[in-house]
Formats: C-alpha cells, sequence, structure tokens
C-alpha cells in the first residue's frame, strides 16, 4: 500500500511534490492504515556518471534522492524508485539493462526500500517468455546481492504472462497496460505493449478498469504473501468515476489482493475519496492474512453491460463477496451459498453449506445480526438465493432465509 508521482505527476515530479505528498499521507492518516510506500515513478534521473552510476536530477532533487529517502524514513514511510528492463524507460531517460548491479547498489545505499521495474525499449525481448524472466531475474538477483530487502514490482503489463514465473524472482507483477480512470470503453485498446515509440498516455493504448478486471479473472494463479498480482495504481480520486464506481473499483483491487497504490494529487484529496481509501474493513480485505485473491465465480452480460460476482477466502473462516453491477441500472443481484463457496470444491463445503453466516456489510459499516437480512441460512436452503442489493458493485447480502426460532 501506498502512493506513486506517475498518473498525477507523470515528469513533473520532484523533491518537494513527493515530500508535500509524503506529509499528507502522514497528516491525513494514511500512513497509520497501512499505506506507507512512497514511490518515485519515471523522469528521476540524468544518465549516468563516468562509472556508470545513475545520478539523480539535480534540478528536481538539488540534494540527492538519498537525502529525500532520509526525509521519508524519519516520516515513518518507505521509498520507491523507478527503472525499466531496456536501454530507455518509458519516457526516455536511462534503463538499467546490462547495468543491474550498479544500479540496485546505488538504490540500496540511498536507502531505497522498492523498485518499479518497467518494461520499455527491452529491444524486442518482451516476446520470448525466457529472455523476459533472464531480464527481471537479473535485476532480482542484483537486488538481493544488495542485502538490503527492498520489494521488487515487475512492471511487465502482463506481457509473457507473469503470473506463470514471477513468483520466483519478484514480489508483485503489472498483470495488465496502464489503467486509466474511465470505468468501461469498448473503444480503449487493452493490453498496452507501449514498445518504442507508442505513446500509452495517448487514449487507445489503455485499459479500463472493467479491462483490468476481465483479464484478472482469468489468470490461472492466485496471489499469495508476497506475490501479487498488480493490477496497476488506484483512480480513486483522479475524476472520471463516480462514487459508485470509485467504491466498485477500490473494492475490487481489495478483494483481488492487487497492491493498493494511491495515484492522486494529495494536497486536493475532498472528502468522498477520503472515505473510500480509508475504508477500514476493506482495507482489512486486501490486507488479510489468508492473502488469497477472491476469483471471479460467474458473470452475466445484460442490458448495457454485465454483472458479475466474486468470492474469496478470508482468515477465520470468513469469505469476501463482491457483487458487482457495471451495467447502467440499478439491480437486483442474487448469489447462493453454492455459488459462494464453489471454488472451494466445485459447490462448497457441507460445513460451508450448511452453516448460519453473519453478514458485515462493508460499505455501510455495520454487521446485520439480529434481522432476518443478516443471517444467510445453509442446510437444505443452500441452493436458494440470497438477495444481495444494488450498491453499485459493493459487497452487500441479505438473506431471504426467516431467522431460526
Ligand atoms: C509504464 C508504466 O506502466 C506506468 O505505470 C509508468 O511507470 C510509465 N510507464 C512511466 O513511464
Amino acid at each position: 500500500m501506498g502512493w506513486n508521482t506517475w498518473n498525477s505527476f507523470a515528469c513533473s515530479m520532484n523533491e518537494s511534490v513527493i515530500l508535500e505528498a509524503a506529509e499528507r499521507i502522514v497528516s491525513l492518516g494514511f500512513k497509520d492504515l497501512g499505506y506507507d510506500y512512497v514511490v518515485l515513478d519515471d523522469c528521476w534521473s540524468a544518465g549516468r556518471n563516468a562509472t556508470g552510476y545513475l545520478v539523480p536530477d539535480a534540478q528536481k532533487f538539488p540534494k540527492g534522492i538519498a537525502d529525500v529517502a532520509d526525509k521519508i524514513h524519519s516520516m515513518g514511510l518507505k521509498i520507491g524508485i523507478y527503472s525499466s528492463a531496456g536501454t530507455m524507460t518509458c519516457a526516455r531517460y536511462t534503463g538499467s539493462l546490462g547495468y543491474e548491479e550498479k544500479d540496485a547498489a546505488a538504490w540500496a545505499s540511498w536507502g531505497i526500500d522498492y523498485l518499479k521495474y518497467d518494461n520499455c525499449y527491452n529491444q524486442g525481448e518482451e516476446g520470448t517468455p525466457k529472455l523476459s524472466f533472464d531480464r527481471y531475474n537479473a535485476m532480482g538477483k542484483a537486488l538481493n546481492a544488495t542485502g538490503r530487502p527492498i520489494l521488487y514490482s515487475m512492471c511487465n503489463w502482463g506481457v509473457d504472462g507473469p503470473w506463470n514465473f514471477a513468483t520466483t524472482i519478484a514480489n508483485s507483477w503489472r498483470t495488465s497496460g496502464d489503467l486509466i480512470n474511465v470505468w468501461d470503453r469498448p473503444d480503449v485498446n487493452c493490453p498496452c505493449s507501449e514498445l518504442d515509440g507508442i505513446d500509452c498516455k495517448l487514449p487507445g493504448y489503455h485499459c479500463s478498469i472493467m479491462n483490468v478486471v476481465d483479464k484478472a479473472a482469468y489468470y490461472p494463479s492466485k496471489a499469495y504473501s508476497g506475490a501479487w498480482n498488480d493490477l496497476d495504481m488506484l483512480e480513486v480520486g483522479n475524476g472520471g468515476l463516480t462514487d459508485d464506481e470509485a467504491i466498485s473499483h477500490f473494492s475490487l483491487w481489495a478483494a483481488l489482493k492487487s497492491p493498493l497504490l494511491m495515484t492522486n494529487v494529495m494536497t486536493q484529496i475532498d472528502s468522498a475519496t477520503l472515505s473510500i481509501l480509508q475504508n477500514t474493513a476493506v482495507l482489512a480485505v486486501s490486507q488479510d492474512p489468508e492473502a488469497s485473491s477472491a476469483v471471479r465465480i460467474w458473470r452475466y452480460f445484460v442490458n448495457g453491460g454485465e454483472i458479475q460476482m466474486y468470492s474469496g477466502p478470508l482468515s477465520g473462516g470468513d469469505q469476501v463477496v463482491v457483487l458487482l453491477n457495471s451495467s447502467p441500472m440499478p439491480r437486483d443481484m442474487n448469489a447462493t451459498l453454492t455459488d459462494i463457496f464453489w471454488d472451494d470444491g466445485a459447490e462448497g463445503t457441507a460445513s460451508q453449506l450448511q452453516s448460519a453466516w453473519e453478514v458485515y456489510d462493508l460499505w455501510a459499516g455495520r454487521m446485520n445480526n439480529g434481522t432476518a437480512e443478516g443471517i444467510i441460512r445453509g442446510g437444505n436452503n443452500a441452493s436458494r438465493p440470497i438477495d444481495m442489493a444494488k450498491l453499485g458493485g459493493a459487497s452487500k447480502v441479505y438473506s431471504q432465509v426467516p431467522l431460526p426460532a
């Protein structure tokens, strides 16, 4: 969890942008909720010095990046940096291909805690899994050789199916091209490969939220602790989304166990954005120690859109359920206990289906105990539908089954 410069600042990032954001992360309470990485994305360097080490842009970082790292650390936060497994970064700054040891050593000496490693200017190697593996593995080894714990975030946009090999070399891997702040748009070209010459900031080379979610739903592997599918940064607070869409976006990123990296303008955050990004119940789902991604159990195409249901295990035998209404109309949605526990063995275990379940509404922030709506009964009723409300994708569960006497 944390914050990244890119989507709001791109190459206009500098020391004061970063420190201002870091101060807000602390003063607005984000740090205490676990958002503790502050990540400098592309555009920070001024190339290499005579001995081949990367140097920071002196205009953007007059006292160097080690100095920024010290300040970030003194606020109780961690600092991330960015490079590319290619000759240049996507914004055409110096890349790290062939310089892995030197770059990792420099970052470790500056006190860096996180690396986002992009895929631009990779000399055409990204189409071959072995070579992609080699490029990313080289940096993973170099980071480990520094002896400093550095979270390794692979950003190869889902190319080569990183979920098949990245678990052995990285802590997270991007699963698609860049997410933009649109809920759904049929003309969006996703994935964006962002190869030489293609400006992925242009509309048409980006992914909508629904594009990214639809990709994630097919990944054969699930996230586990220390190895995460990265669905890209959160667009919450960047405009372009209704509150319901922002709530749905955040709910899905939490249930699918994506990193939660904000990329908004921290000094202009509004109260709706704050309440979404700081929903402690949804954050608890994201950070649940079971660390297992929810899976999509079903999707149906309906007039003007689609509806989907996700379900996933949480620690202590709990379960998270997301009902996603991606259609223009409010809609009643149903799921059964066999739907909810489908992934646990075709149609759930006997104890799952025969239990009574208490239901917590993560967005209303209340337990529904003590009302007929609050208890889902299993047993013979396991296949009866449970009415779910129309909260624009957030989970809200009601039972049709009467309370036990
Ligand atoms: C492509 C990545 O996917 C983005 O998140 C961002 O890091 C840009 N490159 C920077 O050039």
